[in-house]
């Protein structure tokens, strides 16, 4: 593996237990001998990733709480201080996709807590571990948004809007400490993981099928965001679906929404039933 800026730091990564950040983590320590500080809620999964380094198990610890609640954060940011663990990197990149559905459909419970597992978060954590993160020669943040930030879809309404509010405080953020800070911004396309859990109806053969050939392997995906962090991308927009809906946004705006949502509706799948009743 050649050599990268990011080789030997310590990152502080959200959503380690699945999915792009676990892919992500074991890269980092397999790959760069990154130490990685994990942060989800699933214990189980959180120490079988750690078992699984064998003898380099010690380059992943993890913490156990809920990144939606700022609190946690702060007493974070205090375990962090008290035991010096010096993070260079930051890496926000738990997130949930709540189930395809019309607005009205959610409960405020239900949209507050997507703006707060996707959003707050990462206000929450920047505010808290920036100060500490900029006393690094590599201080860096990564936020992983989506190309929802680019370009909304029907039946995403609040996910979309929690990934652009991700995506323009990354922007203004970047712009002010442009000089002590790489902050970049990635923004996914449809990746196999299993981000689809939470859908309320199983995704069914068809609909898997149909996802498989537009989504991106998680292992690709983690490369591109790797190699893109490795260069200091500012913007990073990868997967050929995220590709359309940036480049459709920019030349056609609102119409770009409107095809997709043409195309959402035309493909018959249950998972966006609800979505067009
Ligand atoms: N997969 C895609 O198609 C896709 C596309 C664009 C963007 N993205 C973004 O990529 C990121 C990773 O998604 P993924 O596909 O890897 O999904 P995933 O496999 O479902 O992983 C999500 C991770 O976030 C953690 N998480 C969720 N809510 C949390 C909370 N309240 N507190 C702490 N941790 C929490 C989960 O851990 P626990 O359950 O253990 O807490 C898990 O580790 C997300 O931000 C997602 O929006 C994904």
């Amino acid at each position: 593996m050649n050599k990268c800026w990011y080789d030997n730091k310590t990152v502080i990564l959200t959503g380690a237990s699945s999915g792009i950040g676990k892919d992500i983590a074991e890269r980092l320590i397999k790959d760069h001998g990154c130490k990685v500080i994990g942060i989800a809620r699933n214990e189980e999964r959180l120490l079988a990733l750690k078992n699984s380094f064998g003898n380099k198990s010690d380059c992943f610890t993890y913490y156990i709480f809920d990144v939606s609640v700022k609190e946690n954060w702060e007493n974070f940011a205090e375990t962090v201080k008290e035991e010096n663990l010096k993070p260079d990197i930051l890496i926000n990149n738990a997130g949930i996709l709540p189930k395809f559905d019309r607005f009205l459909n959610y409960t405020v419970d239900e949209l507050d807590k997507a703006m707060h597992i996707n959003f707050y978060s990462c206000l929450y954590s920047m505010n808290a571990l920036m100060p500490v993160i900029l006393q690094s020669d590599s201080a860096a943040v990564i936020n992983i948004a989506s190309s929802a930030a680019l370009c909304s879809l029907a039946g995403t309404s609040v996910y979309s809007a929690s990934k652009a509010a991700l995506k323009s405080l990354t922007d203004a953020v970047r712009e002010e400490y442009r000089k002590e800070c790489y902050i970049g911004l990635v923004c996914p396309g449809f990746t196999k993981t299993n981000i689809f859990r939470n859908q309320g109806t199983p995704v069914g053969n068809k609909a898997q099928k149909a996802m498989d050939f537009i989504s991106t392997d998680c292992d690709r995906m983690c490369n591109l965001i790797l190699k893109g962090m490795k260069n200091k991308r500012a913007d990073m927009v990868f997967g050929a679906d995220a590709h359309l809906m940036s480049v459709g946004n920019k030349l056609f705006g609102t119409v770009c929404s409107h095809a997709s949502s043409a195309v959402m509706k035309a493909s018959g799948l249950d998972l966006f039933a609800k979505v067009f009743k």
